[in-house]
């Protein structure tokens, strides 16, 4: 090998360097997105909750009746601003029938208040919403997702004996959180110490449909208020659309 062919080898060898650290750091940048896009809180925002319908990725509105109980895939939808995903969960047993979900005084270990969770909707009042980002550090799905009933939560082998949950439970792997979504994702296991933000679902029993029209319990993680820190849906917009992550 000569002087010149050396040179261009050790040029190749330093671009593959090059772009070797590149794409550690672009994973890395979109492992961490999710987590802090909701840190940073610019200051416009909404003055009130919008009401949106729930639709389908063709539009129409999702029907509560043929929603599935316990689903094995993570269904998200956004809102209030565009930067927030909940999950939507039809809560069941261990045989998949739908559970009656009533509401709940639900505590805030973190300064002792409570607020009345609003409860289940649908054909069985079993359908249940909250925010998806952990109130811990800011985890989303599907790191955080919903456990259906009988499976066991990891890092905590003796929880679903000791617990004894009504419908499964919501449980984030970033540190070992769980949320309990038939008592108004109240807090299960920490290190958070907040129950997750519960959305207000409202049914038509005429349509079978569902909206959201607002939120109550903590403020959604990383923001000062619901309605700040992120950006708004355009102006007149009625839907959010679901959104399918796939199985966990
Ligand atoms: S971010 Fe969920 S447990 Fe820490």
């Amino acid at each position: 090998m000569d002087l010149d062919d050396e040179k261009i080898d050790q040029g190749k060898r330093n671009f593959l360097k090059a772009m070797a650290v590149m794409s550690i750091a672009a994973a890395a940048g979109g492992a961490v997105k999710g987590v802090v896009s909701n840190v940073v809180t610019p200051s416009e925002g909404l003055t009130e909750f919008p009401e949106m319908t729930l639709v389908d990725s063709s539009g129409s509105p999702i029907k509560a009746s043929n929603w599935p109980v316990n689903s094995p895939n993570i269904w998200l939808y956004y809102y209030p601003l565009t930067d927030d995903p909940n999950f939507l969960i039809n809560l069941g047993d261990e045989k998949n029938a739908p559970l009656s979900i009533s509401s709940s005084d639900v505590t805030i270990p973190a300064n002792g208040s409570t607020f009345k969770s609003p409860g289940g909707v649908g054909p069985s009042n079993s359908i249940v919403s909250a925010s998806a980002i952990c109130q811990h550090l800011g985890c989303v799905p599907p790191i955080i997702h919903y456990y259906s009933p009988g499976n066991s939560i990891p890092g905590h082998p003796g929880l679903l004996q000791s617990y004894k949950p009504t419908s499964g439970l919501v449980h984030c792997n970033c540190h070992g959180s769980t949320y309990d979504p038939a008592k108004g994702f109240s807090v299960v296991t920490g290190p958070t110490a907040k129950p997750l933000p519960n959305v207000i679902l409202k049914y038509n029993s005429a349509e079978d449909t569902l909206s959201v029209n607002s939120m109550t319990g903590p403020t959604i993680y990383g923001k000062v208020g619901d309605l700040s820190g992120g950006t708004p849906f355009p102006a007149g917009t009625t839907k959010t659309q679901m959104v399918n992550l796939g199985a966990v």
